[in-house]
């Protein structure tokens, strides 16, 4: 292989990341997303929505908010935007895929018909 073809499969190689990297926010998966919750219910999926610590304090309802919402609000504690340091700590392992997931669950039916 010549070097010339060499840096072609190797640009070509590189193509599906970049395609990757400037598409729009992945398409949230509701389904997906019920498997990802183990790191919400503890705070949201509390009725009344109420947490203890480290002082009781109200925890927002996120079940059946818009979509675009939860997306936006979880970007936002990511990125240091809003800062309540639970949220900013969780929000910090979330993928942008997790955020989708989850946002589409929590937006969707399934969140008010799960049991937890
Ligand atoms: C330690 C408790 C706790 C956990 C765990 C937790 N949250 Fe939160 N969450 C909160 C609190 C408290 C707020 C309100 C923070 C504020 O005032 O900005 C909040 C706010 C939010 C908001 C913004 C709601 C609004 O109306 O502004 C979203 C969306 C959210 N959480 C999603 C999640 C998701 C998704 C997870 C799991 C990956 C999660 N949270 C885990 C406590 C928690």
């Amino acid at each position: 292989m010549t070097t010339q073809s060499l840096l072609a499969a190797a640009f070509m190689l590189a193509l599906p990341g970049a395609a990757l990297a400037q598409a729009p926010a992945p398409a949230g998966d509701a389904a997906a997303g019920s498997q990802k919750i183990e790191k919400c219910i503890g705070c949201h999926g509390i009725v009344g929505w109420r947490t203890a610590f480290p002082e009781v304090y109200n925890v927002p309802k996120i079940g059946g908010q818009h979509q675009t919402y939860i997306v936006r609000a979880l970007q936002e504690y990511r990125a240091g935007e809003r800062s309540h340091p639970s949220m900013k700590a969780i929000a910090a392992t979330l993928s942008d895929k997790d955020i989708a997931d989850l946002a589409a669950y929590y937006s969707s039916a399934l969140s008010k018909t799960a049991s937890k």
